[in-house]
């Protein structure tokens, strides 16, 4: 595979990638009721990884030793993904954690708990959804 093919293919996996993470973030929010299944939170997590992997790749061949305007809107879009992604397998998780431990009937005793981890995914898509504007911004620049 030549360098071109190789950065168009991890673009094109890095972009794919990063809407199903925000899809998936969205959904959970919209139609999942916490504490969501473990392994929505391992996709969410595999996502994150597989993103900001191709996402440090693409930035080092495309952007080396410079920080324009366009770098600006990706290190904002940078900034929100990784915010996301610890609100997702910090917050959110260690919350569901603590619900599951109190057994299959956690009663009222569990409701900050669900208000915590509603409040982190609620962020966490809000932040991807703003990461996706500021890539296409940067985008936009080119
Ligand atoms: C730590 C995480 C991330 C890093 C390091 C990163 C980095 C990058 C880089 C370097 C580019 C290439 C810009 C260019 O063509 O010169 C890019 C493009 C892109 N990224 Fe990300 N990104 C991250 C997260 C995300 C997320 C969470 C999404 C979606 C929600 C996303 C969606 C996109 C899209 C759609 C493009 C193509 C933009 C275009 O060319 O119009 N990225 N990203």
């Amino acid at each position: 595979m030549d360098f071109t093919k190789f950065i168009q293919a991890t673009a094109g996996i890095h972009g794919i990638l990063g809407v199903a993470w925000l899809g998936l973030s969205l959904h959970v929010v919209m139609f999942l009721k916490p504490p969501v299944s473990v392994v929505v939170r391992k996709i969410q997590a595999i996502l994150a990884i597989l993103v900001t992997f191709a996402g440090l790749v693409l930035w080092h061949y495309l952007h080396p030793g410079v920080f324009g305007i366009r770098e600006a809107w990706l290190a904002v879009g940078v900034v929100c993904a990784i915010a996301a992604a610890g609100l997702q397998h910090g917050m959110a998780k260690a919350n569901e954690r603590r619900i599951r431990a109190l057994g299959p009937e956690p009663g009222e005793v569990a409701m900050p708990l669900l208000k915590k981890v509603r409040l982190a995914d609620r962020l966490a898509a809000l932040l991807l959804a703003v990461a996706l504007i500021a890539m296409l911004g940067s985008g936009l620049l080119r």
